[in-house]
């Protein structure tokens, strides 16, 4: 009796363990094996695209699907620095989906959600189960990137494009960045317009996400649908050392 009541427990353990592990080997598994076909167009790029390695490490440059709504990639995929023989990248994506109308090549941040556009194509008008894309030559780097769409888009109207510059201050193409990096503010003669690795104690972040800080208020000058977008990307700019 004694033997019985001390291997009672342990057996009867052993043979719940047993069902346990006999159970998930039933034959179910095979029910969730569902045959997928594969469907959706393929997206070939092509160019000499310049400057990927440029940018912080919060950003990835891709190709990218998205819908007419909304500013996250539904399918994406990143574009690599290496080369071919012809000193082309080449970028294929397949899977595209019914749902993407846009498909681009642009930097998105870590939510997947689109920062710069450098090229678009409408997808929803392609007929071939290929969309080619070339971009031909591309600077894509990080601030060309806050040249073009945020300098040049929102800025130079008053600081450069004519005769005189707001602050003296120039955001024209050649001019914008030894006018910013590393110089002083002239609202402000203890700061700089661009201190780099730091963007709280930069002029042009101040300026930008407050009015207290000028005469002339500077907080709803950027598109509101991009603002945090482009806003943190000047951020993430000065913070990686303003290159
Ligand atoms: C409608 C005209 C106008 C536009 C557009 C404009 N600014 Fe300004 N900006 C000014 C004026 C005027 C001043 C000087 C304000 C003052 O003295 O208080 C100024 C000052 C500045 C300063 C401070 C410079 C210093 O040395 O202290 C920065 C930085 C700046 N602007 C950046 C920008 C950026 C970036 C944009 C685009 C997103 C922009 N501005 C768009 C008119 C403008």
């Amino acid at each position: 009796m004694l033997y019985i009541r001390k291997y009672t427990i342990p057996i009867f353990i052993l043979t719940l363990i047993a069902m346990v592990i006999s159970s998930c080997d039933d034959g179910r598994i095979y029910e969730k094996t569902v045959h997928i076909p594969r469907e959706g167009r393929t997206l070939k790029l092509t160019g000499k695209i310049n400057g990927i390695d440029k940018w912080t490490s919060d950003y990835s440059i891709v190709v990218a699907g998205f819908d007419d709504e909304n500013k996250y990639a539904i399918i994406s995929k990143i574009v690599s620095t290496s080369v071919g023989e012809d000193n082309n990248i080449q970028v294929i994506m397949a899977g595209i989906s019914d749902d993407v109308t846009k498909v681009e090549l642009c930097a998105i941040d870590r939510l997947r959600r689109r920062v710069v556009t450098f090229c678009s194509i409408n997808s929803s008008t392609a007929e071939a189960d290929t969309i080619r894309m070339d971009v031909g030559t591309i600077d894509v780097s990080m601030y060309h990137a806050i040249q073009t769409n945020i300098f040049t888009a929102n800025c130079i109207g008053c600081h450069g494009e004519s005769t005189e510059a707001a602050a003296q201050l120039h955001l024209t193409e050649r001019a914008s960045y030894n006018a910013l990096v590393n110089q002083p503010s002239i609202i402000d003669g203890n700061m700089l317009r661009v201190k780099p690795n730091n963007a709280q104690e930069s002029f042009l972040h101040l300026i930008l996400n407050s009015n207290d800080y000028s005469h002339h208020p500077h907080v709803d000058i950027l598109p509101a649908k991009t603002k945090t977008e482009l806003l943190e990307l000047i951020d993430n700019w000065i913070d990686g050392g303003a290159q």
